[in-house]
């Protein structure tokens, strides 16, 4: 990499500091080659981001991945990029887990995929497509990894980063295997729902518990602004992406995923919504598809209305009580997730 010459754009996306941290190991090695470069967060507006402008200069893009794909910040970050025929290095980080010395890989979907495609369209060449398995943040769905694992994974992928950037830097291409390509392909259809559902399905699981005492961070510090203050207390829109940022983040662990919520919209669904579709929709919706659709979209309108239920009863202590214990990860276990900074986990090893 001729370092003398050429300027690095880091471009990034993250929820809770793994693709930071890769954004942030990249940017070491830049400035240990003293190579001129320059590290921007995507959640800004677009009038703030500084884009390339030399052929030779070299592009980044890193994000974590959300349902087998980049979120949609990262795919509409991507997607408005100016033309331009720098060669682009695509990363992202994904769901690891630590079981003995083994970490366990994410599936990167479409992410990759798509992005390429589109960066190709605008004239980039895409010379690297690079998966790191940094430690899941998913905690609505698993406990937080332990802090033991967490260090273990980050040690792993700084010096995976560090071994790819040598390589690139040697004019490698860093591209993925067959075997890759296939998964992820594989993968597609269940990106799509995820796109155009499932998303909007988990931001309607977030609530705070009466441990929050409104400081409003979640509010600030919300990457889409997706979250507001509703009756004096914060309310998740569909716009959230999920980034685990706010739950994470709240320095009184209010934030909760509601699985009692998802319990009681499936069992409500089932009985009810089940019962009105077999007698009233199922002699006009015929095709497969269209029930497909009519069906998801009845939950998620069955969800919206218990959703705002639930808004309602967390004003009250008794009621409020009783949601919080019906989400696991109220329980102290289930824990929370952040990356860790260099120097706790360098100190640590
Ligand atoms: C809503 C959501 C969906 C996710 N979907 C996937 C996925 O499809 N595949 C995967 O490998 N990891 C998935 N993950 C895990 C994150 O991509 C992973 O933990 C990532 O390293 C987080 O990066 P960040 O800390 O920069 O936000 C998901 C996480 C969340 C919160």
């Amino acid at each position: 990499m001729n370092s003398n010459m050429q300027k690095l754009y880091i471009y990034y996306f993250s929820g809770t500091g793994n693709a930071k941290r890769i954004a942030h190991w990249i940017s070491l090695w830049a400035d240990e080659m003293e190579a001129y470069r320059i590290i921007q967060r995507i959640d800004q507006p677009l009038e703030q981001i500084e884009f390339p402008k030399h052929q030779d200069d070299l592009i980044f893009f890193i994000s974590p991945i959300h349902g087998f794909n980049y979120p949609k910040i990262t795919l509409d970050f991507i997607r408005h990029f100016p033309k331009g025929n720098q060669k682009v290095i695509l990363m992202n980080t994904r769901a690891g887990m630590k079981i003995g010395h083994w970490i366990t890989p994410g599936l990167t979907g479409i992410a990759f995929m798509l992005s390429a495609f589109w960066l190709k369209q605008k004239g980039y060449t895409v010379i690297g497509k690079i998966p790191y398995d940094m430690p899941s943040n998913w905690i609505s769905l698993h406990p937080a990894l332990n802090t033991n694992s967490v260090i273990y994974i980050h040690q792993k992928m700084h010096d995976r980063v560090r071994t790819h950037l040598e390589r690139l830097g040697n004019g490698e291409r860093l591209l993925l295997s067959r075997k890759d390509l296939i998964q992820d392909i594989l993968m597609a259809p269940i990106s799509f729902l995820y796109y155009f559902m499932g998303r909007f399905i988990i931001a309607k699981t977030f609530y705070t518990s009466p441990k929050c005492d409104d400081c409003g961070l979640c509010i600030k510090k919300c990457p889409v602004s997706a979250i507001k203050s509703v009756d004096g207390k914060p309310f998740w829109t569909v716009h959230c992406e999920s980034c685990m940022r706010c739950m994470n983040f709240c320095p009184q662990k209010a934030i909760e995923t509601s699985h009692g919520l998802l319990m009681l919209t499936t069992v409500l669904y089932t009985f009810s919504m089940g019962f009105l579709y077999q007698m009233v929709l199922n002699n006009w919706v015929l095709n497969p598809f269209l029930r497909f659709i009519v069906s998801n979209l009845l939950f998620f309108i069955l969800l919206l209305v218990l959703y705002r239920l639930q808004h309602l009863l967390l004003k009250f202590k008794f009621t409020a009580t009783l949601i919080q214990f019906t989400s696991l990860t109220f329980y102290r276990f289930w824990g929370r997730y952040q990356s860790i900074p260099d120097k706790v986990w360098k100190h640590k090893m």
